[in-house]
């Protein structure tokens, strides 16, 4: 496995992922009935965005940074900067990951489980991230997580799945794995990760996910550059399965708030859309 996140953290398809997570998690919150999380590709929670790694790349610079310097202040981005700590004129020097922000949304009743191949990521979490609620950390695969703890006793719950996408089996062994979780836990709000390389690969991922006929299926796409330039990551793309209530208008919202400020020379576009209704057909 060659992939190292500490080269994207903070890069415009993390922000994308995680002003959607925020909204997801507050969402949760609504109610007092506790809730369980299951993040199967967790990574190590905070990242040093002074590191060698952060700075060779010079994403977060591109992405996060960026977005401080230009969008602080926008309403519609308010509950994701207070997460991350953003202030004025100040630079961020950890950005809190997935594991972290999950971790901070978590009351005494909820549960979280924080799933990660790398062994030394996930020692990492554990001694990086601390909240109010009960939190478990397993080096492991989180597709096996996703068979062996779901569903949870709780009822309420939210999956994120964000793999690298680093082999080209992953999507077949996500999506198998993700109908499997949803057809044992089909109430919960799943939220899948998917990098939009182009047009082509774009129609192709919604398809995918199409075919598999579970209702309630909200995308949220945003491009930074248009979809024919061979420049690698050209969006952000996710899925989210059985999303709350108001997320399509917040996510159109939000999204193009971030558009107007990281798209160069304003490249790119921003889809929200339902890709299944609230009811297949029999
Ligand atoms: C995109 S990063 C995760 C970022 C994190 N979810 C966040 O939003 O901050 C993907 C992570 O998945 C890990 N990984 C790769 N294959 C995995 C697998 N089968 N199960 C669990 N983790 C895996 C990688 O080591 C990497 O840390």
């Amino acid at each position: 496995m060659n992939y190292q996140h500490v080269y994207h953290a903070g890069n415009f398809a993390d922000v994308a992922k995680h002003v959607a997570l925020v909204h997801c998690l507050d969402a949760l919150k609504r109610k007092d009935s506790a809730f369980f999380v299951l993040d199967t590709h967790s990574g190590r929670g905070l990242y040093d965005l002074r590191s060698p790694q952060a700075l060779k790349s010079g994403e977060a610079e591109l992405g996060i940074h960026k977005l401080i310097a230009q969008g602080l202040g926008d309403e519609t981005l308010a509950a994701y900067f207070a997460a991350i700590g953003a202030r004025a004129g100040s630079r961020l020097g950890r950005y809190p990951g997935s594991t972290a922000l999950i971790a901070a949304a978590l009351r005494p009743q909820d549960r979280a489980l924080f799933v990660e191949a790398m062994p030394a990521e996930a020692r990492a979490a554990e001694r990086l991230i601390h909240g109010e609620g009960r939190m478990r950390f397993e080096a492991g695969d989180g597709y096996a997580a996703l068979k062996a703890h779901l569903p949870p006793i709780e009822r309420r719950g939210f999956v994120l799945i964000d793999p690298p996408y680093e082999n080209v089996d992953e999507w077949r062994t996500m999506l198998r794995a993700f109908a499997d979780a949803h057809g044992r836990w089909p109430g919960a709000t799943y939220m899948i990760w998917y990098p939009i390389l182009g047009a082509a690969q774009r129609r192709s991922v919604h398809k995918r996910l199409q075919a598999l006929a579970i209702p309630k299926m909200l995308c949220a796409d945003l491009a930074i550059h248009d979809d024919e330039v061979e420049i690698g990551l050209a969006g952000s793309g996710l899925v989210i399965v059985n999303p709350p209530f108001g997320a399509d208008a917040y996510l159109l919202a939000a999204y193009e708030a971030i558009h107007r400020r990281l798209a160069p020379a304003a490249r790119g576009y921003v889809e929200v859309a339902r890709l299944t209704p609230e009811r297949m057909a029999q």
